[in-house]
């Protein structure tokens, strides 16, 4: 009997003995999800399974009520809304011992004449590995097919995961019972292969998941070569082996290995030690997020996208934004709901393991967003319904918008923009963007986001690239030539002086008048990784001390660095180290972290020269991105007429009475500006910024007009003083 308790009190209470259930209608990612009885539920590593003749979703997965082990199996829930799931019992269910293949009710029947009990026991045995469990259903055969990461001792090892095997059940109704049938090795690295993560130990699969496209074809996708490189092999008609091991065409697997690469099976970034696999297809193309491998230690997600499921697939980037989106929110990866694929509905479903209490691990759900291009993003939400898919879907703007913009600067963005909706049709509509100011005040890549209301508030990003002028050396420490690398300096050429070299040694009398201070660095991170993931540290044992020193002309510059720590899962903040500028402490002990961070100072150089030294203040060694450094044309560039031009630009979003006074006044001041009247230049301006705090005031100038045309007042005061 089911209960209801009052909206708002989500956890089921004891009443006469009876478990009370609320029924939900929005997701909590992360906290403890009940099913209809009340229980906490246990589909870990699962999947979902929509049944489009009953129209109900099953999610299946691993019954983790006993922890690690025993294991119990697979259990399966059913829901017609997403929210609310009903234990349908164990789908697959594991095996104590042979005496139930006679003893037990359920077991004798299931496997009633097999002969392979010894091996279905040994794999599916209850002290046996039986993880991220998927079903799909073959029309075909009229069969639910269940596949799954089946794991234990091998003929050679004790390890729990030396078997490396995919596993497969089948069964007749969506809830079971699943007949367990039989695990294999899979698809194998070609011979002649480049990379081969595991050559000793052929058709490993590991972590696992099902797709099926839209012509019914499915897929099996692995971690194979000991988890280094995942494999999207093609399933045969019954959807009960891999095709490549049927080339003779029969039953039987064939007496040697034959598939054939790039038609039977791929093999996706090799080495790139993904885990945790969830495809998809959004508008003819294929998505596929995975995991980094780390046990049950979270880590950044990544997804990687194709035209074509045996195609090239594009570089991997993390879709998760945010606070934690180095750790995907502390889940990793199982599944992805195509909740309504037309309208661009999709569902991530992850796992946030509790390693030391497995079976109160959690279940983070989130909605896939839809960016420009073939972006998307995961961003979390504390709690969300299913009508925040409605804005999920991709809207293409077709808007030309500016790239980048000089530091300081804000972007002059349209109120207006025309867009393609995410089915397909062409409109204009209005857009309001959120600026931050401070945003603009450093260099590097700052996410815009602009709200359409008319589009069910959809929210777009785009990315403007905040460039200084006059970058006098731009090194990226180890001298990776990375996409961004080449991105920014091309906004550089003027005034760049290390135009052909990214990174050096300080030597200079063999003319290397810039660089890094001696010989105990090493560059770290490749030209796939970006500005930031790669970078120069101090070896082990080599002082304290990471310099690199600039013959500069004497003058005021402005030095920007950049800092991060890839390796900071491990090093959780203990990295730490003071930041000095020719031997003054610019910043005390700071912390290297997951974020990308920049800093940045003001130095003025009287002996030529410039230290920038990153100094040790707690292990591990110290380590610099990147360095930046600025002369002070930026500041020569401001003028009177230029506040004019950019006061027009903000025409539209000031009242016309005060647009006209601020303009008026500016005139008056270039007056005396073609006349070299400093005096009068400095009194004039400092009314200007008077005029305009007055208008702030009144509500009539906004803070970034303010504070935009405020700094340039104040710089062309300083020019004529
Ligand atoms: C994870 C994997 C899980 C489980 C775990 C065991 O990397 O994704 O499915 O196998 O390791 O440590």
């Amino acid at each position: 009997m089911l209960n209801f308790v009052h909206a708002g009190d989500p956890t089921p209470e004891t009443v006469d003995g009876l478990e009370l259930y609320k029924e939900n209608d929005s997701f909590k990612p992360g906290q403890i999800w009940m099913d209809t009885d009340g229980k906490a539920i246990q589909a870990h590593g699962g999947g979902i399974m929509y049944d489009e003749q009953i129209k109900t979703y099953y999610w299946y997965g691993e019954d983790k009520t006993n922890g690690y082990l025993p294991a119990r199996g697979v259990r399966v829930y059913s829901s017609k809304d997403l929210y609310n799931w009903k234990d349908e019992g164990l789908a697959l269910t594991a095996i104590e011992s042979m005496e139930q293949f006679t003893d037990d009710p359920l077991i004798s029947q299931l496997y009633k004449g097999r002969e392979d009990k010894a091996d279905i026991l040994n794999d599916i045995g209850t002290d046996r590995v039986i993880e991220r469990p998927k079903v799909i259903y073959n029309e075909k055969t009229r069969k639910y097919v269940m596949w799954m990461h089946i794991d234990g001792p091998s003929e050679t090892s004790e390890a729990m995961y030396a078997k490396a095997h995919a596993g497969y059940a089948l069964s007749d109704s969506p809830t079971g019972p699943f007949v367990y049938q039989e695990s294999n090795r899979m698809d194998r690295a070609p011979e002649d292969a480049d990379y081969n993560g595991m050559p000793d130990q052929p058709g490993m699969a590991r972590d696992m998941t099902l797709f099926k496209d839209d012509d019914g074809t499915a897929y099996l996708i692995y971690s194979s070569e000991e988890n280094m490189t995942m494999y999207i092999s093609k399933l045969n008609d019954s959807y009960t082996d891999v095709v490549g091991w049927h080339r003779d065409g029969k039953e039987d697997r064939d007496s040697t290995y034959k598939a054939v690469y790039g038609e039977d099976y791929i093999r996706v970034f090799p080495g790139a030690q993904r885990e945790a696999p969830a495809l998809f297809k959004y508008q003819g193309k294929y998505y596929m997020i995975t995991s980094g491998a780390t046990g049950w230690d979270p880590n950044p997600a990544r997804y990687t996208v194709a035209d074509d499921i045996f195609g090239d697939w594009q570089p991997m980037r993390n879709p998760a934004i945010g606070e934690k989106a180095s750790t995907t929110f502390d889940s990793q990866s199982t599944h992805v709901i195509p909740v309504d694929p037309e309208k661009g509905k999709f569902i991530f479903m992850g796992d946030r393991w509790k390693a030391s209490d497995l079976k109160n691990s959690t279940y983070v759900w989130l909605p896939i967003e839809f960016g420009q291009e073939d972006e998307i993003i995961l961003q979390w939400y504390d709690e969300w319904d299913l009508s925040i898919l409605d804005k999920m879907g991709r809207v293409t703007i077709n808007t030309e918008l500016p790239k980048k913009v000089t530091l300081g600067e804000t972007p002059n963005l349209p109120d207006t923009i025309n867009v393609t909706d995410s089915e397909g049709k062409q409109m204009d509509t209005s857009i309001i963007w959120e600026m931050d100011t401070e945003d603009f005040s450093k260099p590097g890549m700052v996410t815009i986001e602009g709200t359409l209301p008319e589009l069910a508030d959809k929210v777009v990003r785009i990315e403007i690239l905040v460039i200084p002028n006059d970058v006098k050396y731009f090194v990226h420490a180890g001298g990776a030539e990375t996409n961004d690398y080449k991105l920014w300096t091309s906004y550089m050429q003027e005034t760049l002086l290390n135009k052909d070299i990214i990174d050096q040694q300080y030597d200079p009398e063999n003319d290397q008048t810039w660089g890094y201070v001696g010989d105990r660095t090493s560059p770290a991170g490749s030209e796939g990784g970006d500005l930031f993931s790669a970078l120069r540290y101090l070896t082990p044992n080599s002082g304290t001390d990471l310099t690199y020193t600039f013959n500069l002309d004497n003058g005021d510059y402005t030095v920007y660095l950049g800092l991060y720590d890839p390796w900071y899962n491990s090093t959780k903040g203990s990295r730490k180290a003071d930041i000095l500028f020719n031997g003054e402490v610019h910043t005390k002990d700071y912390v290297f972290t997951d974020a990308y961070d920049v800093i940045g100072g003001n130095v003025e150089i009287s002996n030529n020269l410039l230290d920038v030294t990153i100094r040790k203040t707690n292990s591990p060694d110290p380590q610099i991105s990147w360095i930046m450094i600025v002369g002070d044309e930026q500041k020569k560039d401001v003028n009177v007429s230029s506040m004019l031009e950019t006061l027009t630009d903000h025409q539209s979003e000031l009242p016309e009475s005060v647009f006209h006074s601020l303009h008026v006044h500016l005139t008056a001041v270039q007056h005396y500006e073609r006349q070299e009247k400093g005096e009068k230049i400095v009194k004039h301006m400092s009314r200007f910024i008077k005029l305009m705090e007055h208008q702030k005031d009144n509500g009539q100038v906004s803070d970034d007009i303010f504070n935009v045309l405020k700094r340039d007042a104040e710089t062309v005061m300083a020019d004529w003083q």
